[in-house]
């Protein structure tokens, strides 16, 4: 059944990107701009150096979003980029919580909650992340372990407007590993269902991307499961014919 939301189709470029990057982003923003994406929506979070340049390049048809930001709206924070930065230079949306944060920074639900409350503070819509270990998941613990994230890290001001979910299982991330198509319809329903008690007016329009080794040969059956409202794109999003590809896959 298509998603009655609108689908997003955000790509993250983690540490990847010099100026000649630029050049790819511009195709991503021409393909969206005619059409190439189909109904989904498109963003793209390039490292911060690359932002404001992105904002020019991208035009008002593919969204520019940050990768993290930090709580607080300035201070003492060498080396932080606050929420209100990210939308002062143009971004419209803010990746929290990814799990290589949660993983390299020791960032906890309580961190990830604030940062995005910031990013609410902000005007900038939060792509929160959350997903289980391969551990975890053979231990039977996915479900307890993912709604434990999601009632811990998203905020009671959430909106289908400032909040997109996305569930990211960390042993899918980079790997070439997808769960089936079982696996990732279960977590999602859990995940709607979820959304909806903690957010009785919202949580039914807050769109769950899946994110996890998504590419052009798969993205068609991970973006046709119940409650797939999109995908969260890491390594395919470096190359403007490979996220165009999943973005059109989306119908
Ligand atoms: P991947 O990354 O598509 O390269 O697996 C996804 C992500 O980390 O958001």
């Amino acid at each position: 059944m298509p998603s009655p939301r609108t689908p997003l189709v955000a790509g993250n470029w983690k540490m990847h990107g010099l100026s000649s990057a630029l050049s790819e982003l511009a195709v991503i923003a021409e393909g969206v701009a005619r059409g190439a994406a189909g109904r989904a929506s498109c963003a793209i979070c390039p490292p911060a150096t690359l932002l404001a340049k992105a904002v020019e390049i991208a035009g008002p048809d593919l969204a520019i979003g940050g990768q993290d930001c930090a709580p607080r709206v300035f201070g003492a924070h060498t080396g932080d980029l606050s929420a209100e930065m990210l939308n002062d230079a143009g971004a419209r949306y803010v990746i929290v919580g990814h799990s290589e944060r949660r993983e390299n920074h020791g960032e906890t639900d309580a961190l990830v909650l604030a940062k995005a409350e910031a990013a609410f503070r902000a005007g900038l819509t939060a792509i929160l992340c959350v997903g289980e270990t391969r551990d975890e998941r053979d231990a039977g613990r996915a479900f307890d372990v993912v709604g434990r994230q999601v009632e811990h890290s998203v905020p009671p001001a959430s909106t289908a407007d400032n909040l997109v979910l996305a569930y990211e299982p960390v042993w899918a991330i980079g790997t070439g590993l997808v769960p089936t198509v079982d696996d990732v319809a279960a977590m999602h329903q859990f995940l709607r269902e979820r959304l909806q008690t903690l957010l009785p007016d919202g949580g039914a329009g807050v769109r769950i991307l899946y994110g996890g080794s998504v590419k052009p040969d798969n993205a068609a059956a991970l973006l046709a499961i119940n409650n797939v409202d999109g995908a969260l794109v890491g390594g395919a999003s470096l190359k403007a014919i490979d996220f165009l590809a999943i973005a059109a896959s989306y119908r």
